[in-house]
């Protein structure tokens, strides 16, 4: 920064000399120059006279000069301002009045602004809308923007503003959006006193708290209100059902729902209320909102029995009623509900054998059950025969028996998932003809026979999870044919034989996936759905685990969408390229099985590949040097029994967080260029008794514990005295906080998220969210921070990785 200040102003110093030296040799110069300023005084003394487009083509210099002072790096196209033309009506982001006298809007969204909020809106007399969303601007709105008395549209969603609320003067308002920032407290200084033509507002996903009963009583013209994510508590505020939608979701409201506040002339299409404190019996009365597209009360403590006056809104397309505790009776009615089409029942205590009414809603996408305590079979629901069916997720339950034959005319199907039940027999065959299929989960159950060879079939098919099962047999090379299969997981089963070479062509091609889902109309998606993504993405480990810690619903929505339309949701190193890039990271995870026989040097081609565990197997061989071209973050080969030199394309993944060679028969030399790994977080190299060497005293690999280094007779090193410890001193334990710091220092990204764990823990949340929601925007930012500076040891590596 210091140095950009200072290179600044020796730019500006060399500048004048120049002109001083130019006015010497050329005395016209200084004529013209004198010419040009009693032209700017003219101007000026015109623009005093009055408002006119020259006024507001003054402040928006200043505007500009503001902003460029404050971001001199990265700036958006208000830096063009004044350049093409020296009217404002033409500039980018500003629009006129029709006679265009008078500037009346500015957008200045996504121009990757930072600094705080321009404190001179208010001298833009006619401004109507200002969008200053997606950026990083911080600190307080200005009072100032409280003299905006025209201001029909303000944006300042995305930013990182903080503090109360007091927009009292923007009384012709009709459109405001506050989300995503960190606004907090009370919001009773803005509301009612900006109501009076309000239409849109947007509160979501800030830390506003209070009380919200009677807030919104004044607003007569409010149509779509969004309160969701902050910390509001209290009743419900009753004067909802004149609104189109109203969402107060994720907050601490409390209570029951009145009857009452279903008005007979309920105009809603969306009501959300999940995730809150609500509690007592859903009223019958809610039928009066006839034109109800969307019903969400998720995650409450409702009760009772599911009002069969549902069945009357044919409006209906999604009921999600999830994570309550309503009694066990499906009203029949529901079954008139033409266009419902998704239904989520999950987490409502429901036992026994599943309702036989769910096998006649022929007309569902998608029927989610999830974390109930069913028992028995699938076949007496009929469940099997919901043709329409695209998503069935019947997880966390106690189900029993085998897999029905028959899902496999679910022809629709794209993700079936089935995991944490106690299903047994085989996977029978015929599944490979689910021709949508894009997420096969049936891990966590008791599976047994082989992974049937028409999987290969199953060309859409993303992931494959069949992990804790008693599966046996060898993997069919046919699964080579999944040109889609991105994250396969066959953990923990007694699978046996050798990785065979076509397994190496798995997620080859995704594309066609990818793009088919990104034409689709996305599935409006149940919170459900987030257990299922952190499972699919998280196999205990980094570099998804982090996305555990931080997942509200809305992040886990977007990753979940970003997955399937194939963007990569986390930088990884490429082969060749010195920037990181955000691609789509698959996993391969065949640890805990009987493996055995060589690793086929064509992994090498696995472009996508950046998990690979293979520990507890019983691989042998050299491990192929190919490895060295994957884009890897995590590579566990741990109790195996590799052999020879550890390939020293290793020391060449640069992302490589997780290493563990430990338990293997390596020989030949410590490879010394693993010591450039400078992200490297977790590393084993234990019991490889053959393996001879010297670990460097300084660098990555000194930054380990003497665990790391465990039973290697031969491995020399400065830093751990092996046998001084086994003599009792105490020698071993010197430095261990140095090199704790230092280790911290090298966990780059991890190190990064220990912090965002920390604050989303202890201080800011949606600080932690601002920055996630960036990480989850790939299209944007290839920019400065990923070709990341230092060369030399951790410590700046790690800051300048940090998520910004
Ligand atoms: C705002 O802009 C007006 C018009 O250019 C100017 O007169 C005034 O001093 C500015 N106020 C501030 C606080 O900068
Ligand atoms: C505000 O801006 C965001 C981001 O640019 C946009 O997605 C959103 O629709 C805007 N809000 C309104 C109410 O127009
Ligand atoms: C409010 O803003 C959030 C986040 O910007 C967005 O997801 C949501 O759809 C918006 N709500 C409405 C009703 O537009
Ligand atoms: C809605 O109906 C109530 C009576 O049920 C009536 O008092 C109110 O004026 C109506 N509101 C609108 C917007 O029509
Ligand atoms: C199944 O879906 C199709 C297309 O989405 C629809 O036309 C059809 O009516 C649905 N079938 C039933 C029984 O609802
Ligand atoms: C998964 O399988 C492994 C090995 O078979 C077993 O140790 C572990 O307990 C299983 N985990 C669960 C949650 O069942
Ligand atoms: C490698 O995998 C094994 C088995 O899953 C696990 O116990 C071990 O902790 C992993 N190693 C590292 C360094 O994470
Ligand atoms: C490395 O692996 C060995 C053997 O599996 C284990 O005893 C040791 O604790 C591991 N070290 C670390 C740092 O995890």
């Amino acid at each position: 920064m210091f140095h950009l200040i200072v290179c600044a102003l020796s730019q500006r110093l060399k500048f004048s000399d120049r002109n001083m030296l130019e006015d010497k040799a050329n005395p016209r110069c200084s004529t013209l120059i004198l010419v040009f300023l009693l032209l700017v005084l003219i101007t000026d003394v015109i623009s005093v006279s009055g408002n006119s487009v020259n006024t507001d083509r003054k402040i928006l210099l200043n505007l500009k000069s503001f902003l460029e002072k404050q971001n001199r790096v990265n700036r958006g196209r208000y830096s063009e301002w004044n350049q093409g033309s020296s009217n404002p009506c033409k500039w980018h982001g500003i629009s006129c009045s029709p006679d265009m006298q008078r500037v009346t809007g500015i957008d200045l969204s996504d121009s990757k602004i930072s600094g705080e909020m321009f404190n001179n809106f208010s001298a833009f007399t006619q401004l109507q809308r200002l969008d200053l969303s997606r950026n990083t601007l911080k600190g307080v709105v200005p009072d100032d923007l409280n003299s905006c008395h025209s201001l029909v549209y303000l944006n300042l969603s995305h930013n990182i503003l903080g503090g109360e609320l007091k927009l009292t003067g923007l009384t012709s308002l009709q459109k405001l959006d506050l989300s995503t920032n960190r606004f907090h407290g009370e919001v009773s200084f803005s509301f009612p006193a900006i109501c009076n033509r309000l239409v849109v507002a947007n509160l979501s996903m800030n830390h506003f708290s209070g009380r919200i009963d009677k807030l919104f009583d004044g607003c007569l013209n409010l149509q779509y209100l969004d309160l969701s994510s902050n910390k509001f508590t209290g009743n419900i505020w009753t004067g909802f059902s004149r609104l189109v939608e109203f969402s107060v979701s994720e907050n601490l409201v409390t209570g029951p729902v009145p009857a009452s506040s279903f008005s007979e002339n309920c105009t809603l299409k969306s009501l959300d209320l999940s995730v809150n404190k609500f509690r007592g019996e859903v009223p019958r009365e809610i039928s009066n909102c006839k034109n109800l597209v969307m019903l969400n009360l998720w995650g409450n403590k409702f009760s009772g029995p599911i009002p069969s006056e549902l069945g009357s809104i044919s409006t209906l397309e999604g009921l999600l009623l999830g994570d309550n505790s309503f009694s066990r009776v499906i009203p029949e009615s529901l079954l008139n509900l033409r266009n419902l089409a998704i239904l989520d029942l999950s987490m409502n205590k429901f036992g026994g054998e599943m309702q036989e009414v769910f096998g006649r809603f022929k007309q569902l996408k998608s029927l989610v059950l999830q974390g109930n305590s069913y028992t028995d079979g699938l076949s007496s629901s009929g469940v099997h025969k919901l043709t329409n069916l695209s998503r069935l997720d019947l997880s966390y339950n106690n189900f029993s028996g085998p897999l029905l034959a028959e899902i496999s005319q679910m022809v629709g199907l794209k993700f079936l998932v089935l995991a944490y039940n106690q299903f047994t027999g085989a996977i029978p065959p015929e599944y490979g003809d689910l021709s949508q299929l894009q997420a096969l989960d049936l891990s966590f159950n008791r599976l047994v026979g082989s992974i049937p060879p028409s999987i290969g079939n199953l060309r859409s098919l993303l992931w494959l999870m069949l992990a804790n099962n008693s599966l046996t047999g060898e993997i069919p090379g046919e699964l080579g044919n999944c040109r889609s299969l991105l994250w396969l997981n066959l953990a923990n089963n007694q699978l046996s034989g050798r990785f065979p070479h076509e397994l190496t062509n798995i997620g080859r091609n995704p594309t066609p996936t990818f793009e088919s889902n990104r034409k689709s109309n996305p599935m409006i998606s149940s919170p459900s759905n987030c257990l299922v993504t952190k499972r699919l993405l998280t196999i205990d480990y980094s570099p998804f685990g982090f996305i555990y810690t931080i997942l509200t619903r809305k992040i886990c929505r977007n990753i979940w969408d970003q997955l399937l339309q194939g963007y990569g949701f986390f930088q990884v190193c490429v082969k060749g390229s010195p920037v990181r890039k955000y691609r789509v990271s698959g996993y391969l995870q065949l640890s805990g099985n009987r493996f055995s026989g060589e690793v086929p040097s064509g992994i090498g081609k696995m472009q996508h590949l950046s998990v690979l565990h293979l520990s507890y197997n019983q691989f042998t061989g050299k491990l192929p040097t190919e490895i060295g071209n994957l884009p890897l973050v995590v590579l566990n080969i741990s109790s195996n029994k590799f052999s020879g030199q550890i390939p020293m394309g290793i020391g060449n993944l640069n992302c490589l967080q997780n290493l563990d060679l430990s338990q293997n028969e390596f020989s030949g030399t410590f490879p010394g260029n693993l010591n450039s790994l400078n992200e490297l977080c977790k590393f084993n190299i234990s019991f490889n008794p053959q393996m001879g060497g010297k670990i460097p005293d300084i660098g990555q690999s000194a930054t380990f514990e003497e665990e790391s280094y465990l039973g290697n007779p031969l491995l020399q090193s400065r830093v751990f005295k092996w046998q001084e410890v086994e003599n009792g001193s105490k020698s071993g334990e010197e430095g261990f906080w140095w090199k704790a710091v230092l280790m911290e220092h090298g966990c780059g990204l991890t190190w990064g998220m220990v912090m965002l764990y920390v604050c989303v823990k202890r201080f800011d949340p949606k600080w932690a969210m601002n920055k996630v929601e960036a990480m989850l925007r790939p299209l944007n930012k290839i920019n400065a921070s990923s070709s990341r500076g230092g060369r030399g040891r951790g410590r700046g590596r790690g800051r300048g990785r940090r998520i910004y």
